[in-house]
Formats: structure tokens, C-alpha cells, sequence
């Protein structure tokens, strides 16, 4: 979850780390260390808080060097706090690591170097182990001294890795944890992510599991497991460094829910051939494959999980096929019933969330195929998929997950059509109806952006509220759960979302005059029922904002507030039900004080267990 930036070159590396750390701080931000060759030494300075924090102590020009380490944490092993901060030193403070990830052995490790070698540790961190024994290992060669010491470390981890005696030598390792390399003209850089190399390069090195590279102002050199010198082609970035800025937006969040349309349409266009049908190009997963399967799990967290929630609507509906949809957390540690006729989608937008990827590798040696639907291209899902269905939604900065979700949920109709089309359950006439409506999409989502006051003004009638419940039947109940995560991530408010059918058997109870629900009446077939839940709620003093479709007049008459989205069928409509609830949340978020973009204790890539 950590973010970590390695730099050695010509140039000064601070402005270059700083600069870097800064487009990753998305991956953690309760403290922020660096660590710079200074000539004289290895030099650290780090502190709790943002990376504004750590600039206020960064300011002396005599603090610089050609080579320099940083990160921004996500706390795991001990409070956020200056000790805890990374770059962690070895015991003679010649040997700098930064890490991203959990070594499961530290305490093991620990006692060991506090026995045998005698060193005195100074924080909490599971990392800290990492440079006393990368200490205990040197002899003179740092990329020795980094393969003897991972040895002996278990776990996930990305680290980089300097030390005093060759200052222009980086090591970074990568183990179930992300690195890029970025190659730059006499100067190279290692990252958690493509972002924040962006400035400087758009030539990188995606590296596998179990790589090491050595980096030097004019080489990269990648080593396997077992020392050999492995060759990898350059993956060129085709984003340009404005897709990971806020282009005079105040947050990513706001700016990513109104770059929607746009993800939607390229996810849509780029699976369409020129008659108008959906191409599966680059995946190997034929017709007869699909009408073997006689299931399929899709499994992911949080976001993604609820978009597998309307994935399982559609692909059952137009498919025929019988769909679970799975915490990965959970699945891991069930039994499922997996074997060669399953077939496995993974979502995630950043393809390195380790429940989905271990999901995964468990579905796989159970013999699934597996097809993944993952935003960054090169990520670990991706790679360890038989099959990628990548949405083009563009990098996502924000913590709360917006455009990563609409286009997974574009990504679902479009499987559902195309498996639905070759099992034959889905007619052609449907089958093109739909796919018609889904390129009316994004223009319809326009729509509801230009509204965006209208939900300012919900929102601050309602952002005081402690007590919120999203509700709705269908794909609606689907939408509930994701408006709902939204909400709580950002706002800290108490949410809770709950199919509305399910109220009266318990939840029901909790209505009382200030608690406010939101009622989803999207679904037609299902719209008279919501009504009926909203006045049953209504009885009991409890508050209604609804989201219902164009034209549903009734519900206006019994909720305090009403957003309408344009007019569409049932099956799509989740696509834009979502979009004034993702506002909401923003708003709220924003009138309550908070970071929208950097909710507490959480972080974008959830890389531990
Ligand atoms: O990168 P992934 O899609 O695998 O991430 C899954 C969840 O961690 C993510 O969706 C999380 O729930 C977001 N903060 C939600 O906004």
C-alpha cells in the first residue's frame, strides 16, 4: 500500500523523489521519509503526516545528492510516527531501504539480528529488519547483500535499497508487491507506479515477481530468482502526465467522476467492430469454451465487488449461465467448487490487490480459466490471467473508486452480451438493442453531470446526518452497496446499505426521525415496491432523498428529495443510478471538512491480507 520512488542520475534527486512520492501519495499518507547519497554519507530525514510535512524539513539546499530513496506509508507494524516513517537505516547508518509490503517473519528475523548480531532496534516497523539484515549481508556488494538477505525474508515486499559505499548503485527487489522501472536519458528511476515516473519518462520496465534490478545513471539491469540476467522489452506509458493531474479540478475524486463518459465510451468503442459487435480481441476464450462453463465465480474487493454484484444480473440474465459473486478475502479461505468448467473473473481496478490476486491463484490451481477485468495494464491480475479485459478508464488517483467503477460495470454488459450471444440465450434483437443503448451512455451521464448542483444542494441539506441507509430492489440493491462504501469512505458517516425487500425483516427497527435513506426507484418492474418501502419509512419519521428515473412521478411525492436520471432500460440504468450518489458522497465529504481524495486509514491499493 506504501508508495516508493528510487532515483540515480546527473541530476539532483530530491525535486525528482519528492515530485514522484507526490503522484503516489494515493497509496498511503500517514508519514513520508527520504534518504539521499549526500557524498558524505546516507542522509534521512522523515516525519508523520503528507509529503508537506516532510518538504518543511527538506528545505536546505545542502540537503541533495544524484541518488536518493523516498516513501509515503500506509501504516501496518506501528503508529504512524517519525521512528516508524521509512527510510530505515542499518545499525552503522550506511545501508537505506524503503519498503512497501509485509515481511511475515520480522519477529523471527528480529530476534535473530537482536541475538546474533546485536543490533538495537529503533521503531516498531516490520521494515526496519529489512536493512539490518541487508547490514548483516554486506560485504562490499549491495546487490549481493540484497539476494543473500530476501532470502530470508517471507512475505510481500517492493524494496529499494542504497548504500553509502557506492552511491550510484539502486537495488530494488519485487515480490507480490508492484515496481516499474523508468529508463530516463543518464538517469533511471524505480516506482510503485507509473505515475509517478510520468514527468520524466514514459519508457518503463514492468518488472515479474521475484525480480531484482540493479539501476545506475546509464543501466538496468533485471536478475531472476537465480542471479540470471533476464532481457524485458520497454513498455511504452501512452497516458500523458495531465490524465494523473487535477487539471484545475480540487480533487481527483471530482475530476475522475466527470472523466466517466469518456472511460465508458473507450471502453465501449474499443470492443466494437465496425458492424456494431462486440470483438473480443486478445482473448483467447472461445464460444464453445464459454457454452462449457457451467459457472462462474467473479470474485474482488470493495468497488469492484459491487460491480461484480451487477455483473451477476446481467450475465445470468443474458447468458444463462449461474453466476456467484465473491468477497476475494472470503473466497480464499472457502471451499469453492471450482474445477475446469469454471470459468473466473477477477475485477480490480489496480490488478495488485493481494485478495484478488491470491483468489485468483487459488481458482487457477483448481483448474479455472481465468478472465480478469483490470484498469492498469501490465498489473499482477493482468499478468496472471488467461485472458484481460481491460477497462479504459485512464489512471485513477482518488481513493474512492468512481470512474474505475462504471467502466467494470460497461465491462459486464458487454461480456453479458457477448456470452449471451453465444449460448445462444440472448436474442439478436435484444443483443443489438442493448448494445445501441450503451452508446447513448456516456451522453446520458453528461446529463446528470450538468446537474451537479442540484446534488450540491441534496447534499447540504443532508451532510450533517450521522445515520444513513441506501436501499433499493434489483440492480438497484447492487448500486446501494457501492453508494453506500462510497459515502462511509470519505464522509466517516455511519452507512449502511440494504436490499429493500430485507427492512422489514429487522433493519426496519432503526428507523427514527434524522435518519436519512436513499432510496434507489430505478428499476420500472420494481418501482411501485420501493414506493411502498418509502412510505413505510416515511410512517416512522425517517427521511427520503430518492434517485429515481425520468418520469416516476409518485416517488416525488413522498421523499424530501428527488434526482431523476435520464430515462433507460432497467438493465443499464445502474451505470448512471450511481453517478448522483458518487456526488453525493463528494459533497458530503467536502461540507464535513474532509480530504475527499485522502479519506483516513485507507489507502488505493490494498496490497496486504
Ligand atoms: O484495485 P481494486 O479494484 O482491486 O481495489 C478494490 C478495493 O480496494 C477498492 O475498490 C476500494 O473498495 C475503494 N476504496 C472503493 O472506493
Amino acid at each position: 500500500m506504501c508508495g516508493i520512488v528510487g532515483y540515480v542520475g546527473k541530476e539532483k534527486a530530491k525535486t525528482r523523489i519528492i515530485d514522484g512520492l507526490k503522484r503516489l501519495e494515493y497509496r498511503g499518507y500517514d508519514s513520508a521519509g527520504i534518504a539521499l547519497a549526500t557524498g558524505e554519507g546516507i542522509e534521512v530525514r522523515k516525519r508523520v503526516g503528507g509529503i508537506e510535512k516532510l518538504e518543511e524539513i527538506i528545505t536546505d539546499a545542502g540537503f541533495d545528492g544524484e541518488m536518493g530513496i523516498g516513501h509515503t506509508r500506509w501504516a501496518t507494524h506501528g503508529a504512524p510516527s517519525d521512528i516508524n516513517a521509512h527510510p530505515h537505516l542499518n545499525e552503522k547508518g550506511d545501508i537505506a531501504v524503503v519498503h512497501n509490503g509485509i515481511i511475515e517473519n520480522y519477529l523471527e528475523l528480529r530476534e535473530w539480528l537482536a541475538d546474533e548480531k546485536n543490533i538495537t532496534f529503533r521503531s516498531e516497523t516490520d521494515s526496519e529488519v529489512i536493512a539490518h539484515l541487508i547490514g548483516a549481508c554486506y560485504e562490499g556488494d549491495i546487490y549481493e547483500a540484497v539476494r543473500k538477505a530476501t532470502k530470508k525474508m517471507r512475505g510481500a515486499y517492493a524494496i529499494c535499497v542504497m548504500a553509502a559505499a557506492e552511491p550510484d548503485k539502486l537495488i530494488a527487489v519485487r515480490k507480490d508487491a508492484p515496481l516499474v522501472v523508468g529508463c530516463g536519458d543518464g538517469c533511471n528511476f524505480v516506482a510503485s507506479d507509473i505515475p509517478a515516473l510520468l514527468p520524466y519518462t514514459k519508457e518503463v520496465y514492468l518488472l515479474e515477481n521475484n525480480e531484482t534490478v540493479v539501476l545506475t545513471p546509464d543501466d538496468v539491469c533485471i536478475y531472476d530468482d537465480g542471479g540470471n540476467r533476464v532481457t524485458r522489452d520497454v513498455f511504452h506509458v501512452t497516458w500523458d502526465v495531465d490524465a494523473a493531474e487535477k487539471e484545475g479540478y480540487e480533487h481527483f475524486m471530482l475530476k475522475e467522476i466527470h472523466e466517466q463518459p469518456k472511460g465508458l465510451w473507450e471502453t465501449l468503442t474499443r470492443r466494437l467492430d465496425e458492424n456494431g459487435d462486440i470483438k473480443l480481441d486478445g482473448i483467447s476464450m472461445t464460444g464453445e469454451d464459454i457454452r462449457n462453463f457451467d459457472k462462474i465465480y467473479i470474485v474482488a474487493c470493495g468497488t469492484a465487488y459491487h460491480a461484480g454484484l451487477v455483473g451477476k444480473y446481467i450475465i445470468e440474465k443474458y447468458a444463462g449461465i449461474t453466476v456467484e459473486v465473491d468477497i476475494a478475502s472470503e473466497f480464499r479461505y472457502r471451499y469453492p467448487l471450482v474445477d475446469e468448467r469454471t470459468l473466473f473473473i477477477a475485477i480490480s481496478q489496480s490488478g495488485e490487490t493481494t485478495d484478488t490476486l491470491e483468489a485468483l491463484r487459488e481458482a487457477k490451481r483448481k483448474g479455472a480459466r481465468v478472465l480478469s477485468v483490470v484498469n492498469v495494464v501490465g498489473s499482477s491480475v493482468a499478468r496472471e490471467s488467461d485472458d484481460v479485459f481491460y477497462t479504459w478508464a485512464g489512471p485513477e488517483i482518488a481513493v474512492a473508486s468512481t470512474k474505475a467503477y462504471t467502466t467494470q460495470l460497461m465491462c459486464m454488459y458487454l461480456l453479458g452480451l457477448y456470452m449471451g450471444k453465444q449460448t445462444g440465450v440472448l436474442e439478436e434483437k435484444k443483443y443489438r438493442e442493448i448494445i445501441e443503448e450503451l452508446k447513448t451512455i456516456p451522453d446520458m451521464l453528461t446529463e446528470i453531470l450538468e446537474k451537479e448542483n442540484d446534488i450540491k444542494g441534496i447534499a447540504r441539506r443532508f451532510y450533517r446526518r450521522e445515520k444513513v441507509f441506501f436501499i433499493g430492489r434489483g440492480t438497484d440493491s447492487a448500486v446501494s452497496y457501492e453508494g453506500s462504501l462510497k459515502l462511509k469512505e470519505i464522509s466517516y458517516i455511519n452507512s449502511f446499505a440494504i436490499a429493500a425487500g430485507e427492512l422489514k425483516h429487522g433493519t426496519i427497527a432503526l428507523v427514527e426521525p434524522g435518519v436519512l435513506f436513499i432510496a434507489m426507484c430505478t428499476q420500472d418492474r420494481l418501482y411501485e415496491k420501493m414506493v411502498s418501502n418509502v412510505q413505510e419509512i416515511i410512517a416512522r419519521s425517517g427521511e427520503i432523498f430518492a434517485v429515481a428515473k425520468e418520469g416516476g412521478e409518485e416517488i416525488k411525492k413522498h421523499a424530501d428529495n428527488t434526482f431523476y436520471i435520464p430515462r433507460c432500460s432497467d438493465d443499464v440504468a445502474p451505470i448512471l443510478s450511481v453517478v448522483p450518489l458518487q456526488l453525493f458522497a463528494y459533497y458530503v465529504s467536502v461540507m464535513r471538512g474532509n480530504d475527499a481524495d485522502k479519506p483516513r486509514n485507507l489507502a488505493k491499493s490494498v496490497t496486504v491480507e
